[in-house]
């Protein structure tokens, strides 16, 4: 299998980057929503965060990769062809997974930057984007949720709709996702 994608299937830099953000996806949202297992100010608490930072700043680093790779290259078409409709559909759910990877890391980077609170990445600290403002920190927050939320509902159909081509319509699309398959 080439590392770049043909006409018939996404090649290995695409499909591992799919699985691998998928997998820091997972791991975005399980350190947020479950940073409550510790109590506030413990070791565990800081180390959830910290993680949810470095992992969601990840996500915002390997997303230009990913876009990298589908502009350098054609992207695989579904065989049999779905409806024009369907294909316009697709696309708009593409866009809003890629707004999805790279809105949110970086509003939570803006927020902590207002916040005035340190960015770590894996050793680093990565510099402030902008100055200490506690209202402007309110509104990065309100839109970090807010985008973070959708994107439970965004990611879910994008899920559905694989299952959907597979099962349903039965043709290649998640098929040429998957490592190894014809
Ligand atoms: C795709 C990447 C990301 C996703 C999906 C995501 C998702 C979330 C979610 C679901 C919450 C919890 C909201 C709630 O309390 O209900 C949250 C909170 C937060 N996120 Fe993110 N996030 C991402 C990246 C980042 C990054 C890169 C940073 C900072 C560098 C960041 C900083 C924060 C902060 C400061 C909070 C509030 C924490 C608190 O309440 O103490 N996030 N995020």
């Amino acid at each position: 299998m080439s590392w770049k994608n043909t006409e018939t299937r996404y090649g290995k830099l695409s499909i591992s980057l799919h699985w691998l953000m998928l997998l820091l996806i997972a791991a975005v949202y399980f350190t947020m929503e479950f940073r409550g297992i510790f109590p506030k100010g413990s070791d565990g608490r800081t180390l959830m965060k910290e993680l949810h930072f470095m992992l969601g700043l990840s996500i915002l680093a390997l997303v230009w990769l990913r876009l990298l790779a589908r502009v350098i290259a054609p992207t695989p078409k579904i065989r049999p062809a779905p409806h024009a409709m369907q294909e316009k559909i697709a696309k708009l759910m593409y866009l809003a997974l890629y707004l999805l990877m790279i809105c949110t890391p970086l509003l939570g980077w803006l927020l902590l930057s207002a916040e005035g609170k340190p960015i770590p990445f894996f050793g680093l600290e990565l510099p402030p984007l902008t100055g200490k403002d506690h209202a402007f920190a309110e509104q990065m927050e309100d839109w970090h949720v807010q985008i973070a939320q959708a994107g439970y509902w965004l990611i879910s159909l994008h899920a559905a709709a694989g299952i959907f081509h597979h099962h349903i319509r039965r043709d290649n699309a998640l098929r040429m996702m998957l490592p190894g398959s014809r």
